[in-house]
């Protein structure tokens, strides 16, 4: 048992993609198993930032980096990122590896996500919604229909684009066919090889728990499994080879697109939450809402994913407010919540019941021991632990790699 999944706790961009480059040192694989092109992980090393859509964020430790069957793969996308990442001198072809049972997203999935339904959820626009549509209806492409079943692939394309359409997207296949062949593999087998060896395996969640497409902020949410489970079904590899599961928490609260919100900050410390902590969205460039750390989301993050233990991120973003606040429980039509609730409805009407903290008003980027820290920031992390009843083994001060505490 060595494998560990590590899960946003929040709505995304927790700073999962820091965590697991810096997990990825001692580790031999890295697998992404769900989601697509509408992640974006943000990886800083001595100052160089790279951000990761499709290729897991283990890959500037040149580890083997998989992704799985239950990933959504746009071939243009893959082939744009494995280039960037090349010429800029990380090599790629040689550690990555593709399911073949991943679907692939067409143009057509985009076009729709961008308009209608896409546009009212605020999605990313990347063709995620529909591409899992079609997978769920039996109607999807798969990696493996391109090796195989290349006349299927012709007459789905003919049903649905015009000729020269048809042209140019088959022309593209065939150029990722070409350059990936190779890469192509049965990830279930490929992870059951390497666990057989004692060989750490790391699964890569995309997105958050709440944007899961079971327990999240239904229906603003994503497509696909991003809680624990779908590392499972994401990848064709067994739970009882899980020896942990690290949730990723930022010290505040954010979100993108649409759905309620319940610490959102409209006002100047939201604004300022979102200038220090550079909260806009890397995928889309958009500004990300920003609010207080909530406790019904990390202890509801919990229990969904079996947390056994907390990355709690952008510590640093606190430095200098004189107060903090962190929700405990909702109050809801005259009563108190401490579940997270199910009714998208009723959580747009539940008002957060606060604790207040002393702020540490001190700089802890440079700070490298966790015995170093502020008494305050002590206090805070130590709440959080306390209310959550696990530990957190990891708290990062800083966009850079080494800019982290191990616990
Ligand atoms: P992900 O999607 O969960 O991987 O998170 P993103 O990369 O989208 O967003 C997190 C952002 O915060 C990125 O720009 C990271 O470089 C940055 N970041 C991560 N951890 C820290 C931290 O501890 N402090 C600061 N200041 N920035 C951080
Ligand atoms: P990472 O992996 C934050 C949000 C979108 C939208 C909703 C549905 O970087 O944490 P989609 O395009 O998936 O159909 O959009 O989910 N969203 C994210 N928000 N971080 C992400 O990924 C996200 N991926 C999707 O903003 O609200
Ligand atoms: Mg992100």
């Amino acid at each position: 048992m060595s494998a560990i999944i590590i899960v946003g706790a929040q709505w995304g961009d927790e700073g999962k993609g820091k965590i697991v480059d810096y997990l990825a040192k001692k580790a031999e694989v890295v697998v992404r198993y769900q989601g697509g092109g509408n992640a974006g992980h943000t990886v800083v090393v001595n100052g160089k930032k790279t951000v990761f859509h499709l290729i897991p964020s283990g890959i500037l430790n040149q580890k083997i980096c998989v992704l799985g069957n239950g990933m959504v793969i746009n071939p243009q996308a893959l082939i744009k990122e494995i280039k960037a990442l090349e010429e800029a001198g990380t090599r790629v072809r040689k550690y990555l590896f593709i399911s073949d049972r991943a679907h692939l997203i067409l143009p057509h999935h985009i076009v729709e996500d961008s308009s209608g339904l896409g546009k009212k959820l605020g999605t990313t626009g990347q063709g995620i919604g529909p591409c899992y549509r079609q997978k769920i209806a039996r109607e999807g492409i798969r990696v493996a229909d391109l090796v195989f079943e290349w006349p299927k692939i012709k007459s789905y394309l003919k049903s649905k684009y015009s000729p020269r359409e048809y042209r140019q997207i088959t022309a593209d296949l065939k150029k990722f066919l070409k350059i990936l062949k190779k890469n192509i593999i049965d990830v279930s087998l490929k992870l059951a090889n390497f666990d057989q060896k004692r060989r750490k395996i790391i699964f890569e969640g995309a997105q958050g728990t709440l944007l899961d497409i079971d327990h999240g902020t239904y229906p603003f949410v994503t497509s696909s499994s991003a809680t624990a489970g779908g590392a499972l079904t994401g990848s064709g590899f067994g739970p009882t080879q899980i020896k942990e599961v690290i949730g990723v928490a930022k010290a505040y609260t954010t979100r993108v697109g649409e759905g309620p919100f319940p610490t959102e900050l409209k006002n100047s410390l939201g604004l300022k939450l979102r200038e220090k902590g550079g909260e806009y969205g890397a995928t889309t460039g958009r500004p990300r809402r920003c609010g207080w750390l909530d406790m019904v989301i990390l202890r509801y993050a919990c229990r969904v994913n079996g947390l056994t233990s907390l990355a709690i991120t952008k510590l640093d973003i606190l430095d200098d407010f004189p107060q903090i606040k962190v929700c405990d429980a909702y109050a809801y039509q005259g009563k108190i919540l401490t579940d997270f609730p199910a009714s998208s409805q009723v959580l747009e009407r539940c008002r957060p019941l606060y604790k207040k903290f002393t702020g540490w008003k001190k700089d802890i980027s440079q700070i490298r021991k966790e015995r170093l820290l502020p008494g305050p920031t002590k206090s805070y992390l130590n709440f959080i632990e306390k209310s959550l009843k696990i530990p957190i083994k990891i708290i990062s001060v800083g966009q850079d790699r080494k800019q982290t505490i191990l616990v």
